[in-house]
C-alpha cells in the first residue's frame, strides 16, 4: 500500500483514515462531493493540517470517468462513499440505488479496467443481515441480548437485505466477493455495525453514538425510536483504522474475503446504557421523548469479530469508556465544527 484512493474521503472514516496514512507517508488522494453536511469542514481540516499533503476531486462516485481517471496510478481504493441512511434510502431509494450500488460497481470497473489490480477495501454494513427475526433475543439486566449468539453474529448469518440501504450496500457487498471470485480482484468487504469518533456530523439518521454525545454537549433532548433497551456494538474509529491497514497490508490473507468488524461483545451497549455514561460525564440530565421502532432496526446486534481476530490479528484496543470520553472531549474541544 502506497498510492491510495478514498472515496468519500472527507467523510467521518474517510478524514480519520487519510490523516493516519498521510501521516504514515502515503499519498493519498481523496474523492468526494461533499454531500454530507458538514463533512466540506472536514476537508477545511484536512487542507489546514495537511496542506499540499494530498490530492482532493470533487466527484460524484455516480460519474464512471471521474472514477476511470481517480484509480490511475493507486494501489489501494478504500470506497466509503455512500448514501449512508436507512430513513433516506426509504424516502428515495433510487438515489440510494445509483449511489450505493452504482458507486460500488463503478469503482470495480474502474480498477478492472485500471491495469493496476489496485485492492479495493469496501465499507459493507450489518444491514445485509436483516432483522434476523428468528434469531430469539432476551432482556437481560434492562438491555437485549441474542439468546443463543452470546459472542454475536457471525460471517456465516445468512444474507436478508432489509431497506434499501441494506439492499444497496449488499448489492455492492455481493460485487465486492464475486468481482473477486470471477477476476482475481484484490477485494475485502468489513460488514461493519456502529462506528463512533472524531470528525463524525452524527445525526438521527445516522451516527447515533456521535449523535447522542453531541446532543448530550450541547443540551439538546434525544429521541428515542423504540424502548432504548436495544443494543449495539460500538467501534472508535481509531481501532476501525488500524483494522483497515492490517487488512490492506495483509492481502495475501484478506483479499475476496468478508469480515465483520465491530467493537463486539466486549464494546456492546445500549442506547439507555450510553445516556447514563453521557449524563455521569456531562452532569446533567438528558431529556428524552419515545417513539415507534424504526423499519428494518434490529433489537440487538452485536459483531462477532474473530475472524479478523484470526485471520489478520486485528482486535479492538479501546474500551466504550475510553472511546466516548475522548469523542466526548474531543467534540468540546472543536465545537465550533458542529456550528
Ligand atoms: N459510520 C458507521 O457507523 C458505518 C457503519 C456501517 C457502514 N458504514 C459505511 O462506511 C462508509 C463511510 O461512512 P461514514 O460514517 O464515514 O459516512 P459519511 O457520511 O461521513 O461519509 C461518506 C462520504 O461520502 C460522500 N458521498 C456521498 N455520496 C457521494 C457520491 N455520490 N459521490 C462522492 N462522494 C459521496 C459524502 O459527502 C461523505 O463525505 C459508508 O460507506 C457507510 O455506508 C458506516
Amino acid at each position: 500500500m502506497n498510492n491510495c484512493l478514498i472515496t468519500g474521503g472527507a467523510g467521518f472514516i474517510g478524514t480519520n483514515l487519510a490523516q493516519r496514512l498521510i501521516r504514515s507517508g502515503k499519498k493519498v488522494r481523496i474523492l468526494d462531493n461533499l454531500s454530507r453536511a458538514g463533512v466540506d469542514k472536514n476537508l477545511i481540516w484536512l487542507q489546514k493540517n495537511f496542506a499540499g499533503q494530498f490530492e482532493f476531486i470533487k466527484e460524484d462516485v455516480r460519474n464512471f470517468g471521474a472514477l476511470h481517471d481517480a484509480v490511475r496510478g493507486v494501489d489501494t481504493i478504500f470506497h466509503f462513499a455512500s448514501q449512508v441512511a436507512v430513513t433516506t434510502s426509504v424516502a428515495d431509494p433510487r438515489t440510494d440505488f445509483e449511489i450505493n450500488a452504482g458507486g460500488a460497481f463503478n469503482i470495480l470497473e474502474a480498477a478492472r479496467l485500471s491495469g493496476n489490480s489496485p485492492a479495493i477495501l469496501f465499507t459493507s454494513t450489518n444491514k445485509v443481515y436483516g432483522k434476523m427475526e428468528d434469531m430469539e433475543v432476551v432482556e437481560k439486566n434492562g438491555r437485549y441480548e441474542l439468546a443463543k449468539l452470546p459472542q454475536g453474529v457471525d460471517e456465516s448469518q445468512p444474507l436478508d437485505f432489509y431497506s434499501p440501504y441494506g439492499c444497496s450496500k449488499g448489492t455492492g457487498d455481493q460485487y465486492m466477493r464475486d468481482y473477486a471470485r470471477i477476476y482475481g480482484m484484490k477485494t475485502v468487504v468489513f460488514r461493519m455495525s456502529c462506528i463512533y469518533g472524531y470528525h463524525q456530523f452524527g445525526n438521527e439518521d445516522q451516527g447515533w453514538v456521535a449523535h447522542f454525545i453531541l446532543s448530550a454537549l450541547f443540551g439538546h433532548p434525544l429521541k428515542i425510536y423504540g424502548d432504548g433497551k436495544q443494543v449495539r456494538d460500538i467501534l472508535f474509529v481509531d481501532d476501525l483504522t488500524e483494522a483497515f491497514c492490517r487488512a490492506a497490508e495483509n492481502l495475501d490473507q484478506t483479499a475476496g474475503q468478508v469480515f465483520n468488524i465491530g467493537g463486539g461483545t466486549q464494546n456492546s451497549i445500549s442506547l439507555l446504557e450510553l445516556i447514563s455514561i453521557l449524563e455521569e460525564i456531562s452532569g446533567q440530565k438528558i431529556p428524552v421523548e419515545y417513539f415507534d421502532w424504526r423499519p428494518g432496526d434490529q433489537k440487538v446486534y452485536v459483531s462477532n469479530i474473530a475472524r479478523a481476530k484470526r485471520i489478520f490479528h486485528w482486535q479492538p484496543r479501546i474500551s466504550r469508556e475510553e472511546g466516548i470520553r475522548r469523542l466526548y472531549d474531543w467534540a468540546q474541544k472543536n465545537q465550533n465544527m458542529f456550528k
